[in-house]
């Protein structure tokens, strides 16, 4: 098959002419954009050695600065490729949460922040698409790769790049999903709950009531109901992530609050609409943000897949809606990502190389 030609990627480094296997260029890529820091806010430096990393491989290279400061997004086509028209797009982000810390790896493992959210999707797509412009200049001119600033905070980056109008006939977003295809990026719901009770002596009932007693009621009722669950887009979940109320133990709690977040798979206000019939006026409650599920395509090749409960750019892609096929897909996974212990396998950094080269030229195909 075509897309198999790259297993040995001719490279010319420092100079002299050496042959490095692709599955070593990826892993030494990711290392070198790791060393760098890039938190939220900071991305400048290391989207400048992004740059130069795509230019010295014959890709044009836009950039476009977030107003108001010295951050930017990176969007490149491979050699001067109409901007706006590309057919496949390939999405991630440049910045990591704080604090930074350089990376480390062993036989198996590339550890450290952003080794696989993100730095080792964009070392993958970096990777891919120099795989792909070495073996087949066509396809390279039909991709555009996208790398913004401020996903793991306000999106500004994505929001920013909208004004770009590029217009993909595909777009992939890279995120640590096990090398599985999302189905759905689910949405989210943020309320309060907020009940009045009445202060009084704990030692005699009828002085009072508790706002924390009748908030129990509540929230059992929340966990026993059966809230919507689909076998492709999974189930609703929810977490009552913070409680607060009362004053003390011998008083009848005057106040009440509880925060829950729930996953949507169906939609805002079908949750909204449950939820309000089911606190029935117990409660009151506040929103306090929320956003709808995307549903994401399966991909033309073969490949596992999952549903996904983390936020991602693609909500604030505005042509989300206008595309033929949107994925997400990455390696490593979301469960350790953002904690001390974040790390992507090498082999599946390798696997999610390859899957980008087979599944670009596959996007390409089906167009012609
Ligand atoms: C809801 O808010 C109103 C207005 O503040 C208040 O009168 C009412 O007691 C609250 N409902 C509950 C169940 O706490
Ligand atoms: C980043 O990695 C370091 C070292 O492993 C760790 O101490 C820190 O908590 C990590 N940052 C975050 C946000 O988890």
């Amino acid at each position: 098959m075509r897309f198999l030609q790259f297993s040995c990627l001719c490279l010319c480094l420092c100079g002299c002419t050496m042959t490095i296997k692709w599955e070593e260029e990826v892993e030494k890529k990711l290392l070198e954009y790791m060393s760098h820091s890039s938190t939220t806010g900071n991305e400048a430096e290391f989207a400048g050695v992004v740059v130069k990393d795509l230019e010295e491989n014959g890709w044009t290279v836009y950039k476009q600065t977030i107003p108001g400061t010295d951050r930017f997004n990176v969007y490149a086509t491979y050699r001067n490729s109409d901007p706006k028209h590309v057919k496949v797009l390939l999405n991630t982000h440049l910045d990591t949460v704080p604090p930074y810390f350089p990376p480390t790896q062993d036989e198996k493992n590339i550890y450290g922040n952003g080794s696989n959210d993100a730095k080792g999707q964009l070392a993958a797509m970096v990777t891919a698409a120099i795989i792909i412009s070495n073996t087949d200049e066509d396809v390279a001119r039909a991709l555009g790769l996208l790398f913004v600033v401020g996903e793991e905070l306000d999106h500004v980056g994505m929001i920013e790049a909208n004004k770009l109008e590029i217009l993909p006939e595909y777009l992939l977003v890279g995120e640590p999903t096990e090398l599985k295809f999302g189905t759905i990026q689910k949405g989210a719901l943020k309320v309060k709950l907020t009940i009045t009770g009445q202060a009084g002596h704990s030692g005699y009932p009828d002085s009072g009531s508790s706002a924390i007693h009748k908030m129990v009621e509540v929230l059992n009722d929340v966990q026993k109901f059966q809230w919507p669950c689909d076998a492709t887009y999974g189930d609703t979940t929810y977490n009552v992530g913070k409680i607060t109320g009362g004053q003390a133990l011998n008083a009848w709690a005057a106040h009440c609050e509880a925060d829950i977040f729930f996953r949507v798979v169906t939609s805002v206000k079908n949750i909204k609409d449950l939820l309000a019939g089911l606190v029935n006026g117990r409660a009151n409650i506040t929103l306090l943000s929320s956003n709808d599920p995307v549903i994401l395509d399966v991909p033309p090749i073969e490949a596992e897949l999952d549903q996904v409960s983390f936020n991602t750019d693609i909500a604030y892609f505005d042509a989300k809606d206008k595309v033929k096929g949107k994925y997400l897909f990455g390696g490593g996974s979301i469960k350790n990502a953002h904690s001390k212990n974040e790390f992507i396998p090498k082999v599946e950094l390798h696997q999610c190389t390859s899957t980008l080269v087979k599944l670009v030229h596959h996007l390409y195909s089906n167009h012609h």
